[in-house]
């Protein structure tokens, strides 16, 4: 184990957000060829589960230590980011706003309604929908400027958590992960969805660090391969700096997909909707149709291309995300009924 990961993990301050460690559950024998392993960071035992909360826990004690007052974060209608960051406002007393842009197009009315929306109102948040063309930057810079004239002291929490703080998230999960099943025990890749990547850089950065060679495998959901992988790159360099591990083994390690990004950001295609089908019908798990839907259907084709040794172990990490479950609720129920 890496003493100095570990002094990097002990010298930041964190909050405890999330279940140490999240439960593991086997699916068995999947598909004739791996054994899959499912981490259910969706457990939700606090506003509604999910990956953001480890990032929350770096982020909201960074917070808490510049005396800020009002959360501030941007995301999209359904985002299950702001829902997370609304609730970890409500739990450590501040303030919450959320900026969403209407990122999804021909959505049924309760997507504006329904899901990641109840959650916000529950835990007080404000929140205003902008329009799809809406630059979040400027949007976000203009909501603190007047925070900031009104007397409130803001802190931005970045798009999707994801900073080198809100990676460390991860960073810590894959020694929890490691801690969990020994260091020769634990399976050999780790799959997960990539939509802006601290959860991904944080995994990959986070068992380098512990001198271990998963792989670890992002599916996309968010945007192209090329963007990803760019974006992944600028968060392994910074890890790669404060940890100490060689940032040219970090990025070659980079393994990314985005056939499951299908039509674009929150739209799951037929294979997405078909695994989500299978999913709860065989196993009754819940995944999403924006992130972790489309993640285990990038799972399965890689299964059918042969892209997973023969035998070995896969660790799905189930990022949450379920109450989008609710916002696509038409959308879903006609497509798996018409499945039969
Ligand atoms: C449920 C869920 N899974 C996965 C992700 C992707 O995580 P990251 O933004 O760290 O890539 C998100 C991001 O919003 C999410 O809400």
């Amino acid at each position: 184990m890496s003493t100095h990961l570990d002094r990097l993990l002990d010298a930041t301050p964190r909050m405890a957000f999330v279940p140490d460690p999240t439960p593991v559950c086997s699916i068995g024998d999947f598909e004739g060829r791996v054994e899959l392993l499912i981490k259910h960071d969706d457990a939700q035992s606090f506003a509604g589960g999910g990956n953001k909360l480890r990032k929350l826990e770096f982020l909201a004690a960074q917070a808490k230590s510049e005396n800020a007052d009002t959360l501030v974060t941007s995301g999209g209608i359904q985002s299950n980011h702001a829902r997370a960051t609304a609730g970890v406002a409500a739990r450590i007393g501040m303030a919450c706003h959320l900026l969403l842009r209407d990122m999804v197009p021909g959505q049924p009315p309760e997507y504006r309604t329904n899901g990641n929306q109840v959650y916000l109102s529950l835990f007080g948040a404000t929140h205003e929908i902008l329009p799809t063309e809406t630059d979040l930057q400027a949007a976000t810079d203009t909501t603190v400027a007047a925070l900031t004239s009104s007397g409130r002291r803001p802190f931005v929490v970045p798009f999707g958590g994801s900073n080198w703080a809100g990676c460390l998230g991860y960073v810590a999960c894959a020694r929890e992960i490691v801690g969990q099943f020994g260091p020769r025990a634990t399976p050999e890749v780790i799959c997960v969805p990539f939509g802006s990547g601290g959860t991904y850089a944080g995994l990959l950065a986070g068992f380098h660090a512990l001198g271990l060679e998963q792989r670890v495998v992002g599916y996309c959901v968010f945007d192209t391969v090329e963007t990803a992988k760019a974006r992944a790159f600028g968060f392994l360099d910074d890890l790669a700096g404060r940890i100490g591990l060689d940032s040219e083994a970090l990025r070659a390690a980079v393994e990314l997909d985005d056939r499951t990004l299908g039509d674009g950001y929150g739209l799951p295609g037929p294979d997405t909707v078909d695994t989500i089908n299978h999913m709860g019908r065989n196993h009754g798990l819940v995944l999403d149709p924006v992130y972790t839907g489309k993640a285990m259907a990038g799972v399965v084709q890689w299964l059918r291309d042969g892209r997973f040794t023969s035998g070995s172990r896969v660790l799905f990490l189930h990022t949450g995300g379920q109450p989008a479950v609710f916002a696509y609720s038409s959308t879903l129920r006609r497509e798996v009924e018409a499945r039969g």
